[in-house]
């Protein structure tokens, strides 16, 4: 399959994108894509080692890219950040929540803290973002003209649509930030023209988040219970993104966008294709015979 990109390389063409979590993963391919279709990109995460890794990786692709260390659970690193990046690119105009903490636990193992913790990064940190970016972002914010707000990208998930075994706080965690997505494309859509969305993606190969959630000793026994398990690349969500955050989606604003091959759909199969047809015929023809719920006496 080609990976190269249906859209336009001048899509984000002039466009300020701040990626928090966006020097590994699904972030990182975020930021290549949004850099490879015109838009300057800042990233930000916690290791400066990593930061600095994808800033010359993104710069090699001739993407005008910057890193700044923060902690989207520090309103202060958020402010700055924020900050940081109108100083340096004179405007913001998406920013990508894409910081996200995860482990595999069984809630009953699961401390306060533990649980606490994800949803600082990720519910907490997602709405701590949007918060400081909010003044940069709205229409007529420093850099913008009067026209038209930015826009917001949260990456989310589909753990909290059913429940998932050992994801109490990430189901809990992407479930707020699935109302984040909601509450400000209403609030912040009517009053300064900023559309957000989210993006849920289904297991992706060769990221992080993969790596932790379903490490090769259980991949192929998961797959067994999971009819629709067909793995996503970082590029189908990248993708979703640009549509989302470009004007291919200027009219799309409050929406989470399930991005996994139907998985969340998945369900075992309890009976074979071939079986169904001859059992349903076959209960038909009793119920005929027998109508469900008439007394013997009547018949
Ligand atoms: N099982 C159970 N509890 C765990 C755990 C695990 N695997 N990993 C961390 N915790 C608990 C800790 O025990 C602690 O709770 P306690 O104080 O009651 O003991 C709490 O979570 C915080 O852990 P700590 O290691 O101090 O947090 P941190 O801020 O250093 O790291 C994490 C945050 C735990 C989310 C870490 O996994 C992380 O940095 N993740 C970012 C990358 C990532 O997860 N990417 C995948 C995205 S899908």
């Amino acid at each position: 399959m080609s990976l190269e990109s249906p859209f336009k390389a001048d899509i984000l063409k002039g466009k300020v994108a701040l990626i928090t979590g966006g020097g590994s993963g699904i972030g990182f391919e975020i930021s290549t894509q949004f850099g490879k279709h015109g838009a300057s990109v800042a990233i930000m995460g916690r290791r400066k080692q990593v930061l600095d890794a994808a800033v010359s990786a993104l710069r090699s692709l001739g993407i005008k890219a910057v890193g700044f260390e923060g902690d989207v659970r520090r309103q202060e690193h958020a402010k700055k950040v924020v900050e940081s990046t109108f100083e340096h690119f004179g405007k913001l105009d998406i920013l990508v929540n894409a910081a996200a903490g995860n482990f595999l636990v069984s809630a009953e193992d699961l401390s306060p803290n533990g649980f606490r913790t994800v949803m600082d990064i990720d519910s907490v940190g997602t709405f701590t973002m949007c918060h400081e970016a909010l003044k940069y972002l709205k229409k007529g914010g420093p850099g913008r003209s009067s026209a038209g707000g930015g826009s917001i990208l949260n990456i989310s998930a589909t753990l909290h649509y059913t429940a998932s075994w050992y994801q109490i706080h990430v189901a809990a965690a992407k479930a707020a930030v699935d109302a984040i997505t909601r509450n400000l494309a209403l609030e912040w859509g009517a009053d300064y023209d900023i559309r957000v969305n989210g993006i849920a993606p289904g297991p992706i190969g060769d990221t992080p988040g993969m790596n932790k959630l379903a490490p090769d000793e259980i991949n192929s026994k998961a797959r067994d219970y999971m009819p629709l398990y067909k793995l996503g690349e970082k590029w189908d969500i990248a993708m979703a993104a640009l549509y989302l955050t470009s004007d291919t989606g200027k009219y799309v604003n409050g929406t989470t966008l399930i991005v996994d091959g139907g998985l969340w759909l998945s369900r075992p199969r309890h009976l074979p294709k071939d079986a169904v047809k001859q059992l349903s015929r076959t209960v038909e023809k009793r119920s005929r015979d027998k109508p469900i719920g008439v007394p013997k006496s009547k018949l």
